[in-house]
């Protein structure tokens, strides 16, 4: 039997589908597991660190977190399981998975983005419209 008569070019146009459709469902995945973890911002939007000396946590920072911060982020259940009762804790994040600071780094730390509302509907504390869409 020939093999002539068949399609020219048929089996090489099935293989580039082939890896056409892997390439697209790779990007699928790549593109959902972006939605899931990865927040970014543009850092140089960030607004100038302080150059105060001297800060602590306990002192300068923790009474900050008090006051804007700790009635949605700490009790039985915090915001995003995210519980500010110490520094530790502070840190590590909440549910997200991600550590809300990167110790020593604050234009990677989530935090500081939401704080700056460099981040779409992270903004913290909420604004007013994210506020109304949570009750
Ligand atoms: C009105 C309640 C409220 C206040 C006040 C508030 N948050 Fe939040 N916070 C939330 C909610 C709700 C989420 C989860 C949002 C989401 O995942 O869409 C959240 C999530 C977070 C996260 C992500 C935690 C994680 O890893 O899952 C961080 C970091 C955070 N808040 C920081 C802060 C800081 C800092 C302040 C104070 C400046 C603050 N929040 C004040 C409600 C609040």
């Amino acid at each position: 039997m020939k093999f002539g008569r068949l399609p020219q070019g048929f089996g090489g146009n099935i293989w580039t589908l082939v890896a056409a459709a892997f390439c697209l469902s790779a990007l699928a995945l790549m593109g959902a597991e972006k939605d899931k973890k990865k927040v970014e911002w543009d850092a140089a939007k960030l607004p100038p660190a302080s150059d105060k000396k001297g800060l602590t946590y306990e002192k300068d920072i923790k009474p900050l977190l008090e006051k804007s911060c700790v009635k949605c982020h700490s009790g039985e259940k915090p915001k995003s399981k995210y519980r500010m009762d110490s520094l530790a804790a502070v840190i590590k994040g909440g549910e997200s998975g991600d550590a809300a600071i990167v110790p020593g780094n604050s234009a990677k730390s989530p935090m500081v983005a939401y704080v700056s509302e460099l981040v779409e509907d992270m903004e913290m504390p909420p604004t007013e419209s994210a506020i109304s869409t949570l009750r």
